[in-house]
């Protein structure tokens, strides 16, 4: 069998850059998906017939109690909770790296050569950081920890310390295989984990999750080389460059440095809190869905700007039916999509396409924001930061410097959500109190489900 099994890896490492290449758009993610699906069950195959005997019962039972506990949390997981979903595996890859590191040192008999113990020190640092970090991640996103920003002027020395310890302790097991060091260094990269991730603002998880996403495909990749397992280093650098990849074009889109990401201080120029001034009682306008409903049917173009409410609400049926109905009475309807809108990479896209909503009338935040000016209605549904725009002119706003949606700029500018309380990154809008501003504050899927009846 096993002179056979580098082929079915080879299989299964092309079926996986398949996957990746249809992820890359929503047309093709379902085919992409299938492509890995396939890879993977290949590989866990492989993988099982290339164990000897006395492991196989071992192996089998962890097959058997993981595939169960992965059914269960993806048919029972709320998508707006795909992102800690996301951070909690990645904990697991990185829990995964360091045990079979440890259990490699400790393996009695095996003598581990000049390579094999760099690869073993590698691969057990970056998976201890990745558990704690994605455990912190985890935490923040599930909202069980604050998503304020651990600060001081203490943090970026210590992150330093505690990364030149770890390499310190890591470089005395690599020139004298002491175990003591390593298991040192293990618990200092955990400990480094932690610090790395607890001072990044809630406003930049999503580059976090995509950075530990990457983190956790090297370490998959280090226990590939402990194991010499190929298609565990083929699938580990994959995920590992798509992961960095991902994050460097989220960190465009944030603008953000990504070394500002993998060094841990994002997000830490100023409080998360209320926007200047907001101590002062500032008016804002409300109105009914009927309102709303009127406003639009007399318009010649809206541009519906969806965020994290519509996910939680569920509103994107109803949103469409409302934007066909629009149609059909000749306004031109187009929905504008930010980056980092709701929770993960892509939410908002996923969201829209699972709503038949048609790709044509989806634009990206560059091909959308220079017609704002020519809008006649903005309706912003659920979406709070990614049209805030103090990310354009305070500079002592935490998100100063991310691109948004320029909504402001819209000649009427409708907004559903349930209170005037804030976004994920805890900051005021002052969009929210512009004159040509209204709120229609309600559940975004039964405020959608009103419009519809007042268009009737
Ligand atoms: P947010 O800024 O979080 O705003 C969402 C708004 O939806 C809230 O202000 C909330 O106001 C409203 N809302 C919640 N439930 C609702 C419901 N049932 N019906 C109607 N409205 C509801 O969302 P956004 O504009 O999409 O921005 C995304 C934020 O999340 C950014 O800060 C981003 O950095 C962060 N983030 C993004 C990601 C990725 S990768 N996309 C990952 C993690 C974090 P009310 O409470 O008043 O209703």
């Amino acid at each position: 069998m096993s002179q056979y099994a580098d082929w079915f890896y080879l299989i299964a490492a092309i079926l996986f850059i398949l996957a990746l290449r249809g992820l890359s758009s929503p047309l093709g993610a379902r085919q992409g998906n299938l492509y890995g699906m396939i890879g993977m069950a290949i590989s866990i195959v492989i993988t099982y017939l290339m164990t000897p005997n006395a492991a196989n019962f071992l192996l089998f039972g962890a097959l058997i109690a993981g595939g169960a506990i992965g059914a269960y949390r993806a048919k029972t997981v709320e998508m707006t909770q795909m992102p800690e979903t996301v951070a909690m595996m990645h904990s697991l890859v990185g829990l995964a790296a360091v045990l079979i590191a440890v259990a490699a040192i400790f393996h009695e008999g095996v003598q581990h050569d000049g390579i094999h113990r760099f690869e073993l020190f590698l691969g057990c640092f970056i998976g201890a950081i990745t558990f704690t970090a994605s455990v912190v991640a985890y935490l923040k996103l599930a909202g069980k920890a604050g998503s304020k920003p651990l600060k001081g002027n203490w943090v970026k020395p210590l992150q330093a310390g505690l990364a030149l310890v770890m390499i310190g302790f890591g470089t005395h097991y690599f020139i004298t295989e002491n175990i003591t060091s390593f298991l040192a260094m293990t618990a200092v990269a955990l400990v480094l984990g932690y610090f790395l991730i607890a001072p990044i603002g809630g406003g930049d998880m999503p580059v976090v999750v995509s950075m530990l996403n990457s983190y956790s495909g090297w370490a998959a990749a280090g226990i590939g080389f402990t194991l010499n397992n190929s298609v565990l280093i083929i699938c580990g650098s994959l995920v590992g460059s798509s992961g960095a990849i991902l994050s460097y074009i989220m960190c465009k889109a944030m603008n953000r440095s990504l070394l500002n990401v993998i060094f841990g201080g994002m997000g830490t120029g100023a409080e998360a809190g209320p926007a200047a001034g907001s101590g002062v009682q500032k008016n804002y306008k409300s109105g009914s869905p009927d309102d709303a409903a009127f406003l639009m049917s007399n318009a010649d173009s809206v541009v519906i700007v969806p965020g994290y409410g519509l996910a939680v609400a569920r509103a994107q049926h109803a949103l469409q039916e409302f934007a066909s109905l629009l149609a059909e009475k000749g306004v031109k309807v187009r929905y504008a999509i930010h980056p980092v809108a709701g929770r993960m990479p892509g939410h908002m896209n996923v969201l829209l396409a699972e709503a038949e909503v048609p790709y044509e009338n989806v634009l990206e935040m560059e091909e959308i924001n220079s017609d704002f000016a020519t809008t006649d209605v903005v309706l912003i549904i659920g979406a709070n930061d990614v049209v805030n725009p103090a990310a354009k002119n305070d500079p002592a706003s935490p998100i100063y410097g991310m691109p948004i949606l320029e909504a402001n700029k819209a000649r009427t500018i409708l907004v559903v959500k349930r209170s005037m309380a804030t976004g994920y990154a805890g900051l005021d809008n002052d969009l929210f109190y512009m004159d040509k501003s209204m709120m229609i504050f309600g559940d975004a899927k039964k405020v959608v489900e009103d419009m519809i009846k007042g268009l009737h």
